[in-house]
Order: structure tokens, then C-alpha cells, then sequence
């Protein structure tokens, strides 16, 4: 059946990120992150973890290389993590940063498998912090300087840059809900932070062009279809609401130059917080954010339904049963992603995309004969893939997808206890064991097809 094949050419991947794999959180030379300070507060993390060793990639890369392999996949994301390259975030360079950096895509270059790049994923240098963070341009500037070093070192082999993973939650999460790093609750900042962060896209983006002409860059949002719970016009307009403060106000800039100007009519009835999102928007800066993209990176999860709170403001609600949702309480909604990359297709001029997320949490263990039985998983990641399928003959122009994760891995806020790996770590000993999921994935991404695929566990 067509629907379940894949073109020759789509590319399947696996995704991780620097501070959720690496460890070496003060090893050869690193700089503090942001989140090595905010795992350090009391009642930040839900297990009181930290990211200091997390699955000790740092010292474990050429073995998780070899986990690539044997999962047979084309390309793999993976995030740089600043401070180790800049330990100060500007200024001197840590050479041994560079250097393993350096070495991993070579490895993975000579293993056959394609780097895909992020250069943020999260981990803001705690001495830009201390400067004022993403809240400030130049934490912007600082970006595209470190982007341009990346890329004069990486750019020779690695074609594919993503500036920013998921900017939403940057500001939102970060710097108004105060649940990731740097911990804010501050909603000026974060609409501060967001304009920030996507001059800083534009800006490297250019400074990754300028230094490797091969370079193809993009950006990754984090898109969630939002529903209505109902047809009150109450719920209709939360949903808008929540649309455009989750999509819009990041799809607009990118494809449009401009804000949402429903959502700019909002918060001039909010007060002054329209004053704080526009008093930082130079002359140019949305010209410049509008700059064509290679390509979009969309990394999908689930849906999110809404209805009018108390204060007016959206409430997200839970509509679906307790069995259909993931370890992180996510509803499983594999529609929402057709519907999301057909939606894209109708409203903005995207250019070619990557889904450069999707998986699952769920805490599925290794069993008496060490086997991991994730059928749950299986079920999750095959049924988006074939909802990208779907898009993809409606002609979404979907080149890739990718995984999320390769490993179990410190998952921020909720440390160790959420496990989204293909491969179960045991945080103990270090030791990585393919999960069912593995296997399958293995199957899928090799014989580019959801049907047939004989997978058996070894
Ligand atoms: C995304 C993040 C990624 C991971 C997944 C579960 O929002 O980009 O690092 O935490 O969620």
C-alpha cells in the first residue's frame, strides 16, 4: 500500500539535545548553563535530578554512534551546547568543545549518517544570563557570533543548521510560566525573550550562510493544533487566543513580517504589555526576521483543547480517556499533525519541512529477560508517521522525520522519571538497551515503509 511506503529520498532520523545527553556538565573546560543553575534551585527539577551526568555522552559518543548505526538511520539532530564551546558565551573559545564536536560529526559522517545541527536547544551560557539573558539584544548578537564559529568549524561537513529548538518555549515556559530555565514569571520579559530570539534566528541565520555556503539553515517550532472544547464563542475564542499565542505568534514573523494583529489588539486591551512586545522591534527587525528559510522544522506531540477561564484568558482542558495519553499526560492525537502540516501548507509559503520531533514518553522497563516491550510506542510513532504520510500525498512537502529520542534522557522539569528513548538507559550504569521501538524503528527506517517490516527482537 503506497500510503505506508516512503520515498526513497525521506529521511529518517533519530533527535536528542546537548544538555539532556551530554553530562561533562563541568567537564574539559565547559561553561555553566543555564540549566545546570536552575536544576541547582530547590523544587525546580520534579526528582531533584540535575543534567551533570545525564547519559554521560560526553564520554560515551563513539558508543552511542555505533546505537546510530545499528538503527539504520540517515540523519541524526543533535544540539551544540554553547557554553561548552564558549564558556562565557562570547569572547574565548574551549578548544576541547570544539574539538568533540569536531570529532562526533566525523564519526558520524564516516558511520553514513547524516548531522542535522541546533545550535540552541535550551542551554543559554549562565553568563549571558547574568547579563540579562534572551530579555536583551545582546544576548542576540552574542548568538549569531557563536553561530558564525560553529559554522567556521562544523561547516565544511555539516549542511543542515537549526538556529532556535521551539523559541515558545523559551519565552513562555522559561520566562513567564517560570518552569524551565532561567525561571521567570515575567510576561513582558518573555514576549521580550521571543522577539529576541527570533532576531538572534535571523541574524545567525545569516552569519551560518556567510561562513558555509553549503549551509542549509532553518528554524524548529514547537506547532500545536489548538481545538475549541465546544462551540460556545467563549471556547472559540480562547482557541484563537491560544493559536495564535502557541503558532501564529511565531509562524507570522517568520512568513509574514509582522505580529498577528489580533493578538497585538489583545494585549493593548491587557495594558501595557503591548508596549513591552513592541518597544523592542527596531525598524528592520521584522524585514529581517521574514528572511526566506531552507527549511521549517516542526516538532509535533500533541493537541491542546481550550476553553474560556475564569479571568477570560484560554484554559486548556483534557478531553480525552486516561489510557490515551502519554507519561506526560499528553493526549495521543496523531490527526492533529495532518491536519497541522496541511494547515501550514494552506496559510504560510513554507518551504520544504522536517518533522524534527515526535515520540513519547512511556516508562516501560526492561522485563525478566531484559527485553523492553514499548508496544505503546510503536503504536504512537507508527501512527504519526502515518499521519505524515497522509500529508505528504495531499502534498505537504515533507522531507524527514526524526525521532525524539534516541536515548532516555534528562526531560528538564520532570529530570529522569519521563522516558522517551528508542534505547532504555540505565541511569545507574550507563548501560543502553534497544527497547521493542528500536527494533521497529530500525525496520521502518531502513526499508523506508510502515508495512511489511519483519522486526524481531534479539
Ligand atoms: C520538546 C523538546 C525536547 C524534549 C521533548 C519531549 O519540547 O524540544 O527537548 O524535551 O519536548
Amino acid at each position: 500500500m503506497t500510503e505506508h511506503r516512503f520515498p526513497e529520498e525521506f529521511i529518517f532520523g533519530v533527535a536528542t539535545s546537548a544538555a539532556q545527553i551530554e553530562g561533562g556538565a563541568r567537564d574539559a573546560g565547559k561553561g555553566e548553563s543555564i540549566w545546570d543553575r536552575f536544576a541547582a534551585t530547590p523544587g525546580a527539577i520534579a526528582d531533584r535530578s540535575t543534567p551533570d551526568v545525564a547519559c554521560d555522552h560526553l564520554h560515551r559518543w563513539r558508543e552511542d554512534v555505533v546505537l546510530l548505526r545499528e538503527l539504520g538511520v540517515d540523519a541524526y539532530r543533535f544540539s551544540l551546547s554553547w557554553p561548552r564551546l564558549f564558556p562565557d558565551g562570547r569572547g574565548a573559545r574551549n578548544a576541547a568543545g570544539f574539538e568533540f564536536y569536531d570529532r562526533l560529526v566525523d564519526a558520524l559522517l564516516a558511520a553514513g549518517i547524516e548531522p542535522f545541527v541546533t545550535l540552541y536547544h535550551w542551554d543559554l551560557p549562565q553568563a549571558l544570563q547574568d547579563l540579562g539573558g534572551w530579555g536583551e539584544r545582546g544576548t542576540a548578537q552574542a548568538f549569531a557570533d557563536y553561530a558564525a564559529a560553529a559554522a567556521s568549524v562544523l561547516g565544511d561537513r555539516v549542511r543542515s543548521w537549526t538556529t532556535h529548538n521551539e523559541p515558545w518555549c523559551i519565552a513562555t515556559l522559561g520566562h513567564e510560566q517560570g518552569m524551565h530555565a532561567p525561571g521567570h514569571r515575567d510576561p513582558r520579559e518573555a514576549l521580550r525573550v521571543a522577539h529576541h530570539l527570533l532576531l538572534s534566528h535571523a541574524w545567525a541565520m545569516d552569519a551560518v550562510r556567510q561562513t558555509a555556503s553549503q549551509a542549509e539553515v532553518g528554524i524548529v517550532l514547537n506547532l500545536t493544533p489548538v481545538d475549541p472544547a465546544s462551540s460556545d464563542p467563549g471556547d472559540l475564542e480562547a482557541a484563537r487566543q491560544l493559536d495564535g499565542l502557541f503558532n501564529r505568534w511565531f509562524l507570522d514573523p517568520l512568513f509574514r513580517g509582522s505580529y498577528p494583529a489580533d493578538l497585538l489588539a489583545d494585549r493593548v486591551a491587557w495594558g501595557d504589555l503591548a508596549e513591552a512586545a513592541l518597544e523592542c522591534v527596531l525598524p528592520g527587525d521584522l524585514r529581517a526576521i521574514a528572511a526566506p528559510l531552507d527549511f521549517l522544522g516542526v516538532n509535533y506531540y500533541s493537541r491542546a483543547v481550550v476553553t474560556a477561564g475564569p479571568d477570560g484568558r484560554p484554559q486548556s482542558v483534557r478531553v480525552t480517556r486516561e489510557d490515551q495519553l502519554t507519561d506526560m499526560g499528553w493526549e495521543v492525537y496523531p490527526e492533529g499533525l495532518e491536519r497541522l502540516l496541511l494547515r501550514l501548507q494552506r496559510e504560510y509559503p513554507i518551504p520544504p519541512l522536517y518533522l524534527t520531533e515526535n515520540g513519547a514518553a512511556y516508562g516501560d522497563a526492561p522485563d525478566g529477560g531484559g527485553r523492553v516491550a514499548d508496544q505503546r510506542r510503536i503504536d504512537y510513532l507508527r501512527a504519526h508517521l502515518l499521519a505524515a504520510r497522509r500529508a505528504m500525498a495531499q502534498g505537504v512537502p515533507l522531507r524527514g522525520y526524526f525521532a525524539w529520542s534516541l536515548l532516555d534522557n534528562f526531560e528538564w522539569a520532570h529530570g529522569y522519571e519521563k522516558r522517551f528513548g528508542l534505547y532504555w538507559v540505565d541511569f545507574q550504569t550507563q548501560e543502553r538497551r534497544p527497547k521493542d521501538s528500536a527494533h521497529w524503528y530500525r525496520a521502518v527506517a531502513t526499508q523506508k515503509a510502515l508495512d511489511a517490516t519483519a522486526w524481531q527482537t534479539t
